[in-house]
């Protein structure tokens, strides 16, 4: 399994979301890695604030490496082996360490947060997986909306504006809540820090849709050519 979370927008939710599906993937029994293809550095800031945070004894659950770079997809095998989920997290910005991340990835999950300029922006990395299918066809991309306002009618029409995009939307939402921000400043999953609350809840939904997308051994299934 090989995921990354993309959008050359910045402060969509990438980080968030990659940290939170790296977490809780490696809850689930997989050798889970987490890459962070930000120079920016976010996620492994994450990994720094959890591992000041650990107590004696505790480990990680999963490592979590830098490689902001342009040959991701081809340092990724070597990476990989030893791994059942890759997750990376995407610079803010289409360049060639987003090519790269597209190309090392079965699955590109693009956050996009319930505005329409979000929305729009979305345009320039679907041209971007547009691109990298003609070198691997088999890469899908799909959507997944976050930081919905609950009930407002801005966070419903969102949907219907991604309808008009070729990709799908996942139909897990996750809404803007404050667990997020407060965890990640301690490097901690809301799976960890508050598993009761309505975010573990969402984030356990949008692991659980996007495992589904892959068979046992861990291949995405194409939903193109069924
Ligand atoms: N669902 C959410 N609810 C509340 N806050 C959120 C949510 N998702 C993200 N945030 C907050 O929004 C800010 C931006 O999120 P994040 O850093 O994950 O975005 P990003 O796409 O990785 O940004 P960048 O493009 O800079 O890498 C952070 O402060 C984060 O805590
Ligand atoms: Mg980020």
């Amino acid at each position: 399994m090989r995921i990354a979370f993309l959008n050359q927008k910045g402060g969509v939710g990438k980080t968030t979301l990659a940290v939170n599906v790296a977490d809780g993937i490696a809850r689930r029994g997989k050798r889970t890695l987490l890459i962070d293809a930000d120079p920016q550095g976010s996620a492994i800031e994450w990994a720094s604030a959890r591992a000041a945070n650990l107590e004696d004894g505790e480990n990680a659950s999963f490592p979590v490496v830098g490689l902001p770079a342009n040959f991701i997809h081809k340092e990724l095998p070597a990476l990989a082996r030893d791994y059942d989920c890759v997750i990376i997290d995407g610079p803010p910005r289409v360049n060639k360490v987003s090519a790269a991340a597209i190309q090392a990835s079965d699955l590109v999950i693009i956050p996009v947060q319930p505005s329409p300029y979000d929305i729009w922006a979305a345009d320039e990395i679907i041209s971007l997986i547009e691109q990298s299918k003609a070198i691997r066809p088999e890469i899908e991309a799909v959507f997944v909306v976050n930081r919905k306002i609950t009930k407002t009618a801005l966070g419903n029409a969102i949907g219907d504006a991604l309808i008009d995009y070729p990709l799908p939307v996942l139909e897990t939402e996750i809404c803007q809540r404050v667990a997020f921000a407060e965890t990640a400043s301690r490097g901690q999953s809301v799976l960890e820090a508050v598993p009761r609350q309505r975010a573990a809840k969402e984030i356990t939904k949008l692991i659980s849709e996007i495992m589904e997308l892959f068979d046992e051994q861990g291949c995405l299934i194409p939903w193109h050519t069924a």
